[in-house]
């Protein structure tokens, strides 16, 4: 793609967040998205208009987002301005003295000089065993916690927005107590709370919550990891959904992103194939009624795809999914 294109290409609108930086309203996640096929995915995403990408440490992928990010300033797409890379802090490096560590690896993983956005993936600290053991557990393979507070957490990661390695904070499975807590005692605000959040969890008082904060939410697992052999989640093979979706002349998975946005959420599916990369993206050119919106409210069973089930195991006082929102 040249640089004429581009200029024309139409990107997705943007939100200023609390810090008066801009955020684009649709992200690619990159979940799964790894090796040669990730870097393609990666690339065409910037070449048709993504300009926020997510991904974290546990994706093991980071080198791979910041070579196509690299990749593509090279072949004068982007510059590394335009675009809004999130990345998250992994839940062994909750002790305050790994926090700078933890980033500055990060940082030379993706190649980059700083991040845009960075999370904490999880409220909940695992203990610290070494550099390769992500998910530390016991001989019962019952996942080993720490107690750190995340609070404590939050305020070394503001320390890394004082020294140029960060531009904006966030947070990411926080609950609304959890995130009150962080307000209270933080220095820089968190301009984010990224939950999953899709029509069948529809998150609408969490993103209440979060607005009378100046908190924007972002949504993961907007699409709820589509099954076509089970024709599961429901309202992506819904009959209803299906006529709302050819009224448009859409598909039900971006009616389900349309609603996502209409709701005030950051949707960032995630996609490796090239058509539906493009297909998530292309958005911009409807909305849609109270009468549809209120079709897709009707699928708001509260179910997860990710319900930290490890976590909920061991009781932790930090876990975030034992009240309403
Ligand atoms: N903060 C957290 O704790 C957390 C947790 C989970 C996820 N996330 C972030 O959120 C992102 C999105 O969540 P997710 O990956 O869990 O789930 P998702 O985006 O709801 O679903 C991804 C799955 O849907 C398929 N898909 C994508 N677009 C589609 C379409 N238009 N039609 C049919 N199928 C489609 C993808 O397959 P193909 O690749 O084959 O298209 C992939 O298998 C992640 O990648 C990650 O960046 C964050």
């Amino acid at each position: 793609m040249n640089r004429v294109v581009c200029k024309i290409m139409k990107l997705a609108p943007t939100v200023k967040l609390n810090n008066g930086r801009e955020m684009p309203i649709l992200g690619l996640g990159t979940y799964a998205s790894q090796n040669k096929e990730g870097e393609i995915a990666i690339k065409h995403a910037i070449d048709i208009g993504y300009r926020h990408l997510d991904t974290a440490f546990f994706y093991q992928n980071e080198a791979e987002v910041g070579q196509s990010i690299r990749d593509k300033i090279a072949e004068g797409v982007v510059k590394r301005e335009d675009i809004f890379l999130t990345t998250k802090l992994w839940n062994i490096y909750h002790d305050p003295e790994r926090v700078e560590g933890a980033c500055r690896k990060q940082l030379a993983n993706l190649g980059l000089d700083y991040i845009d956005l960075y999370l904490m993936h999880m409220p909940v600290g695992y203990k610290y065993i070494n550099e390769e053991t992500l998910l530390p557990k016991d001989e019962d393979g019952a996942l080993l916690l720490s107690d750190v507070d995340y609070v404590d957490t939050y305020k070394a990661m503001e320390q890394l927005v004082k020294s140029g390695l960060v531009r904006s904070l966030g947070v990411s499975n926080f609950n609304s107590e959890q995130l009150k807590r962080v307000l209270d005692n933080c220095e820089i605000k968190p301009v984010t709370n990224q939950v999953e959040c899709s029509p069948a969890i529809n998150q609408k008082k969490l993103i209440e919550f979060c607005k009378k904060h100046d908190v924007t939410l972002t949504a993961y697992t907007p699409l709820g990891r589509p099954r076509p052999e089970e024709q599961k989640p429901d309202y992506v093979y819904s009959d209803k959904v299906k006529a709302i979706a050819e009224k448009y002349n859409k598909t039900t998975t971006q009616v389900a992103l349309r609603y996502l946005i209409d709701s005030g959420a950051i949707p960032i599916p995630k996609s490796s194939n090239p058509k539906r990369i493009s297909e998530n993206f292309d958005l911009f050119d409807f909305s849609l009624t109270d009468e549809e919106k209120a079709v897709l409210d009707s699928f708001n069973t509260g179910e997860r795809m990710v319900p930290l089930n490890l976590i909920k195991a061991r009781n932790h006082k930090y876990f975030p999914f034992a009240i309403e929102f």
